[in-house]
């Protein structure tokens, strides 16, 4: 999704925005531009495609943009094609704006604007905000007020940066809907959307709550909610949050399927030792996890294949009733929230458009006393996010920055974190046998151990992706909990590689899918040796007689015996119960390496964001 970044300085700011929307290149954009204020003027420069364009651009040139405050952005498309005419920063007469979200009210606004003379360049919502805060500046001289007055016009969620020739030092911000994070330097202040693109130049960030409105000089920052002033907290990073480098890795996304086995260790270990639970995990929510009756998982993408695991988890070993659902299907049906839930969002970032909604919406179904003990909890990677500032409970992933667009560590440690959020629930209802808890104690210290064992298999996947390379489709098979598993590893192939795939319950093959089956369709199976193994070798049955190409991810001890039209890749012996994280890897494996012979932007793969923040 789009991304901000800001800056008022003392010093030349070009390169900072500059390396700050490179930054930012992770959240998907297909177009970039900056404005810098400098002698009486606004100086911009747009272009089409990636940052670095627009360095080239700047470079041929950089004096012309040198200044001491600027803005700068990186566009994805909503409204109106990418193309230079629509990219960030948009401007009227002196006003400069760039903007992340949706302005949903824009073409009423604009008929407005055209009536009162305002000439559009683009196609954008954007250029409606620009020409508002121009025509309201008319009447008041103050940019601060012109912003505050324009705000309540526009419906949606967004976050807006905002220059005037006129107040070469004053930076305005406003944060609705939108992530926008404020870096604080000395001398110096900055505006971004995420706060790895300010890394370079701060680590004292402050989080602006919805609707505040803010007022940045290189020597001040002033916050504004509902017009009156307030303080909001600071906060210093530590250096974990800095660990943003490729490394030794071509790819992020190779980087983070090879951290996994340290950051889910990192998460386990959060919650249990040897002997058993911390005494500090979720010690302080213990009271709303003894009295919930039923769990719902809300999530989108890769988030919601998490959730499909833990449903399996939840019902098996606590049997309490769970329900799943994406995010943005729940949020539209008026769906039936019984009393006494727990809503558990999932969400890497913490920002998704989709799940903070029907988050917001069940939150006011309960404020208006139409469910009773309702509690929410955020499992997210972003401690500082939205999602996490509107629950009641935080359970964090540990999986550190992931910058790649495809989620693979992240999405590890949301198995991880659940399985300690449902042993946590069982055993505080006492659902869960001694016996039970001790060996799934015992299971998840052995987990890291066997994500390294998983690893090793890399090598193998990379040649057999070679059979993947010339396909246009193909199917991914699981049974039980290795069925989000399918669908995970279905939804990586198609997120970075372009080919299509389809994840399907082993079981539903018969029921439709089978007619697609010929000797060029690549069938991935995932066959732990568990209590569906016989099931699934009849499903590969019916696969192998109409002459579809296997390719089995097998555990120790299934006899599936390789022949030319099945492929055997030997996975590590794992637990039943914790089998769909160890599998996660060599699905993530064949991905990426089928991306890479394909030679796509494997960690910015193209239309896809990583934050989606809008709807
Ligand atoms: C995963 O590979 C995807 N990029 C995507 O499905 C992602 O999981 C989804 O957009 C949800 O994001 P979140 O976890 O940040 O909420």
């Amino acid at each position: 999704m789009c991304g901000i970044v800001g800056a008022v300085a003392e010093r030349n700011i070009s390169n900072i925005l500059l390396e700050g929307l490179k930054r930012l290149e992770y959240r998907g954009y297909d177009s970039a531009g900056l404005t810098v204020i400098r002698d009486g003027e606004l100086h911009r420069e747009r272009q089409v495609g990636k940052v670095q364009e627009l360095v080239n651009a700047v470079e041929k040139n950089p004096s012309f943009f040198e200044g001491k405050i600027g803005i700068a952005h990186t566009r994805w498309a909503t409204h109106g094609e990418p193309a230079q005419c629509n990219a960030h920063p948009h401007v009227s007469g002196k006003v400069a704006v760039v903007h992340n979200g949706i302005v949903e009210n824009y073409a009423p606004l604009k008929e407005e604007l055209i009536a009162k003379g305002y000439v559009f360049t683009s196609q954008t919502d954007t250029e409606v905000v620009a020409h508002l805060i121009a025509d309201a500046y008319k009447q008041t001289d103050n940019l601060l007020q012109a912003v505050q007055q324009i705000t309540p016009l526009l419906h949606g969620a967004f976050a807006l940066g905002v220059l005037h020739v006129d107040h070469p030092e004053q930076l305005i911000t406003v944060r609705l809907g939108s992530p926008l994070v404020i870096g604080i330097g000395i001398g110096e202040n900055f505006i971004a959307s995420d706060q790895l693109a300010l890394l370079p130049v701060t680590n004292r960030f402050m989080y602006l709550e919805e609707g505040d409105i803010a007022v940045l000089t290189k020597d001040d920052i002033t916050v504004y909610a509902d017009g009156e002033k307030v303080a909001r907290d600071i906060k210093e990073l530590d250096a974990e949050h800095h660990n943003a480098d490729k490394g030794e890795f071509k790819h992020y996304m190779l980087k983070e399927i090879y951290e996994q086995p340290d950051a889910v260790a990192r998460t386990v270990e959060m919650g249990i030792n040897q002997q058993g639970f911390k005494a500090d995990f979720l010690a302080r929510n213990e009271a709303i996890l003894a009295h919930i009756k039923h769990i719902q998982i809300l999530a989108c993408g890769t988030s919601y294949h998490a959730g499909m695991v833990a449903k399996y988890w939840f019902e098996d070993l606590t049997r309490l009733p769970c329900s799943v659902e994406i995010a943005s299907e729940f949020r539209y049906r008026n769906p039936v929230v019984v009393d006494n839930t727990l809503m558990i969002c999932i969400s890497q970032s913490g920002e998704t458009a989709d799940t903070l909604s029907a988050l917001r919406d069940i939150q006011r179904r309960s404020k208006a006393g139409e469910i009773n003990g309702f509690a929410s909890l955020a499992l997210c990677n972003v401690a500082t996010s939205s999602l996490v500032r509107e629950t009641d409970i935080f359970l964090p992933t540990l999986a550190g920055v992931e910058i790649g667009v495809a989620s693979t560590k992240a999405f590890t440690t949301q198995l991880a974190a659940l399985m300690l959020l449902v042993l946590k629930i069982g055993r505080v209802q006492s659902r869960i046998s001694d016996d039970v808890f001790n060996e799934m104690i015992v299971e998840l210290h052995k987990l890291s151990g066997q994500l390294y064992s998983s690893l090793s298999l890399d090598q193998a996947i990379a040649e057999l992706s070679e059979k993947f390379e010339a396909r246009k489709s193909a199917i991914f098979l699981g049974r039980g909990v290795q069925f989000p598993i399918a669908l995970e590893g279905a939804l990586k192939l198609k997120e970075i590689s372009y080919i299509h795939a389809e994840g399907y319950a082993a079981g539903e093959l018969k029921h439709g899918p089978l007619a697609l089956v010929d000797k060029d369709m690549p069938i991935v199976v995932l066959a732990p040796k568990d209590s569906m193994l016989d099931k699934l070798k009849a499903n590969m049955q019916e696969v192998h007689a109409r002459h579809g190409e296997l390719f089995v991810f097998a555990g120790e001890n299934t006899q599936i015996e390789s022949d030319e039209r099945l492929h055997v890749i030997q996975v590590p012996d794992v637990n039943e119960i914790l089998a769909p994280i160890v599998y996660s890897v060599p699905m993530q494996l064949l991905s990426y390496h089928v991306a890479v012979l394909r030679g796509t932007d494997v960690d910015q793969p193209r239309n896809l964001a990583k934050s989606v923040t809008v709807e």
